[in-house]
């Protein structure tokens, strides 16, 4: 596995690695793409083997990226474990990873940005104005770089999934979009580098954000569709140290809310434990739920 920081590095080793997997397989080789802004979980890990798995070529980017920060959230504080993330990929299979310094990617006086319309106003956009114009903006990058005929997403960030996923078509980029389902801990919390932040005592909390999706669930395999009802019923776990900022039923395609359930419609909930945001969703099943 290489480690690789400059642009021009990165474009000349994604060559020679395709061409080297081109050789040993006689035919074009399939290129996989994972980013990722590192302190990499068991989250990651699974998108990582899945990659490992799938394609002839297994690219990863470690980069915490500012553009997506607002003014008063934590881009300095984000945990950065460069380290033990090389250790994680290396295990997982990755070819190459390209871990940029901002400057590399951010020319001064940059004037482009990407804005996904339509997609990036409710939910998360409204709480992290900008957010998912540095998300697009940098994935387009990234994507422009990588060149990956796959890349993949975990399902835990669903609203970031769909920006993506629209940006990629609008702009062209010819590649797959991968959703993989969300690595939770045992308590059933979804595996994010911010749970690092979380207290042992706000960590128990913060599970009862799982609960409340999975008593939602419940409701709604029992046959309710209301979606004001079924909400109530994700309230009811909920421990009193978590904020909700939003739980809403949505359409899984367009983030639209819904007031009555249907089956692959989309359950999204963000909150607050202490001064740590957090984010969850699932996909509504008639059956057993795989999330
Ligand atoms: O999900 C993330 O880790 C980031 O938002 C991403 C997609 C790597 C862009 O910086």
């Amino acid at each position: 596995m290489e480690l690789i920081k400059s642009i021009k590095e990165f474009r000349k080793a994604r060559r020679l690695c395709c061409k080297a997997a081109a050789e040993a397989a006689s035919r074009s080789p399939l290129v996989g793409f994972v980013p990722t802004m590192g302190n990499l979980h068991n989250g990651h890990f699974s998108l990582m083997k899945l990659m490992n798995q799938e394609c002839d070529v297994r690219l990863a980017s470690i980069f915490v990226n500012p553009a997506q920060f607002g003014p008063s959230e934590d881009y300095e504080n984000y945990p950065r474990t460069l380290e033990a993330d090389l250790s994680k990929c290396e295990e997982a299979g990755v070819d190459l990873v390209f871990a940029p310094d901002a400057g590399e990617i951010y020319l001064p006086g940059r004037s482009t940005q990407v804005t996904v319309s339509g997609l990036v106003e409710g939910y998360c956009g409204i709480v992290r104005p900008g957010h998912f114009d540095g998300v697009a903006l940098v994935v387009a990058k990234l994507f422009n770089l990588a060149q990956p005929d796959r890349a993949y997403f975990g399902q835990k960030d669903y609203q970031q999934f769909r920006v993506i996923e629209r940006m990629a078509r609008d702009l062209n980029f010819p590649l797959e979009m991968v959703m993989c389902p969300t690595v939770r801990e045992e308590s059933g919390l979804a595996m994010s580098s911010r749970n690092s932040y979380l207290t042992p005592s706000q960590r128990y909390a913060a599970r009862t954000i799982f609960a409340g999706l999975k008593a939602l669930e419940e409701a709604f395999q029992a046959g309710e569709r209301g979606a004001e009802i079924l909400k109530a019923w994700g309230r009811t776990q909920l421990d009193e140290q978590v904020r909700l900022e939003y739980l809403d039923i949505v359409d899984g395609q367009t983030l639209q809310p819904l007031s009555t359930a249907a089956e692959g419609d989309v359950v999204l909930v963000a909150a607050r434990v202490g001064a740590t945001r957090l984010i969850d969703n699932i996909i509504l099943k008639a059956g057993g739920q795989d999330c």
